[in-house]
Order: structure tokens, then C-alpha cells, then sequence
């Protein structure tokens, strides 16, 4: 119920308003899977989400071809299909894909470690090529480059993951860091990077990445994220520097929201990143 939600809460308008020219594609619809069992048996909707994989694989790649497409969930295993997609188009341009990942978790287990077996949990680690999916998952053609990842926002952590992190180049940006530095510093390096590679730059937002307070429509809330004002500022500064190419909402569940706000404000921040601003004028940079 995820892009319902979003449509509810006025996305296409909002954007509209903005003055970008936006075609609402429909929802995708997963075609016959195979069924498929792994030897952890925590694993569960197997076959489903490698169908899911597939088929967004394949749509990410065709909406990349012009525009910029904004891929609506549904969980973040979506994301183990989207970016593939964009990183089959950044392969065929010669460009490198770089991913910002704004989560309050890594999304960093393969198969064999995830306890929960809830495959939200993976995406990451299927992203950039860490073993044990080939059997299971279509094949990852364009791994991502780990030193290109960037995580924001980062606060629960499982030990495997942890472990699999401390030798990856992954950038992960706790909320340690943040409070420390700001959200900003870190933001404007990653940014600078994807800027002098020249870089395509997929940004994935799980709603888990606010502060529950403001953002409780989510089934894995961890208290301590990121707040109105952090989130709209990493935004406008993607905006600004106009290296988004192409962006996931992911992890609402309207089931548990109040009247629509958590909806609102994954609209409102997307509306941030895609041009809104307090004045019609470049914000001052000191
Ligand atoms: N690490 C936990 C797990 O694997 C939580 C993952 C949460 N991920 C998410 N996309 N909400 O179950
Ligand atoms: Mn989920
Ligand atoms: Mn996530
Ligand atoms: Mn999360």
C-alpha cells in the first residue's frame, strides 16, 4: 500500500507544482516465481523477492534511460532490483553508480546471516557482490562498488554485519558521527566525490532513517534518527548538487501511520530534493 499512500499524500502534484514533468508508470506487478528454498531456514519469501529483483532489475534500467525515475515501495528489498537496474544503465554510459543509503540500518547481510530472515535486511550485500546470492538471486551483473556506498543515518547494527563492515570501504556515517560533526560535513564529501568522478547518484530513503517521532509509519522504528531539519537540509543539498539520478522511498507502512503524516513527509522531503527551497534564491553558502 506503499504508492497508494504516496499518491494519496500528493506526490505527483507536489512535483508538478515544482515544475517537473512527471508520468506515474503504475504499479509493477511480479510475473510467476519459481519456488526456491535456502538452507537458512529464517529465510522467508524467497522466490518472491528474487522475482521481485528481476523485474525492477529491468524497470530501473529502462526508466533510467531519460528522467529520473522515483522507484515507490514497498520494503527495501526493492532496492536489491533498482540499483541493479541503474547500475546496468551507469555500466553502459561508462559512469561509475555511487549509492547514498539513508537508513537507520546497513541492510548488510547476505543469506546465510540474517536471523530475522526478512530480506530488507540484504540488499546491500547483494548490491555489492558479498557471496552466497548466485544460487538464489539473479545474477548481479553490475556489483557496485562498495567505496562508492555511503550510509547516513546508521544506529542498529547486527554482529555479522558489523563484522562484514569492519573490512568492507563502505562510508557509514552512525548517528555517533553525526551528532559529532553534523549531518552536513559528511554529506558534502560524498557529495564531491560523485561530483569529480562524475558519478550517477542513486539516493535510497527507508522512512527508518527519521526519527520515529515524526516518521512512525515504519515496521523497524529505532529511536535516535535523523530529524525534520537534518533530513530536508541532506536533501537540499542533493539538490543542489544536481547529481541525483535516481531515488527509492521505501519501508512506509501506512497501516501504522497517523492521518497520512509519515506519507507527507517522505512527499515533502522529496519535494526538498527535487527543488523546493525556502527562497527563490540560492541559499548562502559561508
Ligand atoms: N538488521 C535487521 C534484519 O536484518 C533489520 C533490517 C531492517 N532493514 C530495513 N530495511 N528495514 O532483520
Ligand atoms: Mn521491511
Ligand atoms: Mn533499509
Ligand atoms: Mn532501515
Amino acid at each position: 500500500m506503499g504508492p497508494s499512500a504516496y499518491r494519496t499524500a500528493g506526490l505527483v502534484e507536489v512535483l508538478a507544482e515544482l515544475g517537473h514533468e512527471v508520468t506515474d508508470l503504475g504499479n509493477v506487478t511480479l510475473p510467476h516465481t519459481e519456488a526456491k528454498t535456502h538452507p537458512n531456514s529464517a529465510v522467508h519469501h524467497l522466490p518472491e523477492i528474487a522475482g521481485w529483483t528481476e523485474v525492477l532489475t529491468d524497470v530501473a534500467y529502462r526508466q533510467s534511460a531519460d528522467g529520473m525515475p522515483i522507484f515507490l515501495g514497498g520494503d527495501h528489498a526493492l532496492s536489491a532490483g533498482t540499483v541493479a537496474g541503474v547500475a546496468r544503465r551507469a555500466a553502459e554510459q561508462s559512469r561509475p553508480l555511487f549509492v547514498l543509503w539513508l537508513d537507520a540500518h546497513t541492510d548488510f547481510h547476505t543469506l546465510e546471516t540474517t536471523d530475522s530472515g526478512n530480506l530488507h535486511g540484504v540488499p546491500m550485500a547483494y548490491l555489492t557482490g558479498r557471496p552466497g546470492f548466485a544460487d538464489y538471486f539473479p545474477p548481479n551483473a553490475h556489483p557496485v562498488d562498495p567505496a562508492n556506498v555511503c550510509m547516513i543515518g546508521i544506529r542498529s547494527v547486527d554482529p555479522a554485519e558489523r563484522a562484514a563492515l569492519a573490512d568492507s570501504p563502505i562510508t557509514v556515517v552512525d548517528m555517533r558521527s553525526i551528532d559529532e560533526h553534523g549531518i552536513a560535513a559528511p554529506l558534502r564529501q560524498f557529495i564531491e566525490r560523485v561530483e569529480a568522478a562524475n558519478g550517477l547518484l542513486h539516493v535510497s530513503l527507508d522512512v527508518d532513517f527519521l526519527e520515529p517521532d515524526i516518521a512512525p509509519a515504519v515496521g523497524t522504528t529505532v529511536p535516535g534518527g535523523a530529524t525534520f531539519r537534518e533530513a530536508h537540509l541532506v536533501m537540499e543539498m542533493l539538490h543542489d548538487s544536481g547529481l541525483v539520478s535516481s531515488l527509492d522511498l521505501v519501508e512506509l507502512n501506512p497501516f501504522l501511520d497517523v492521518r497520512g503524516r509519515t506519507a507527507r513527509l517522505m512527499v515533502d522531503l522529496t519535494a526538498s530534493l527535487m527543488g523546493r527551497r525556502v527562497l527563490d534564491r540560492p541559499t548562502r553558502s559561508y
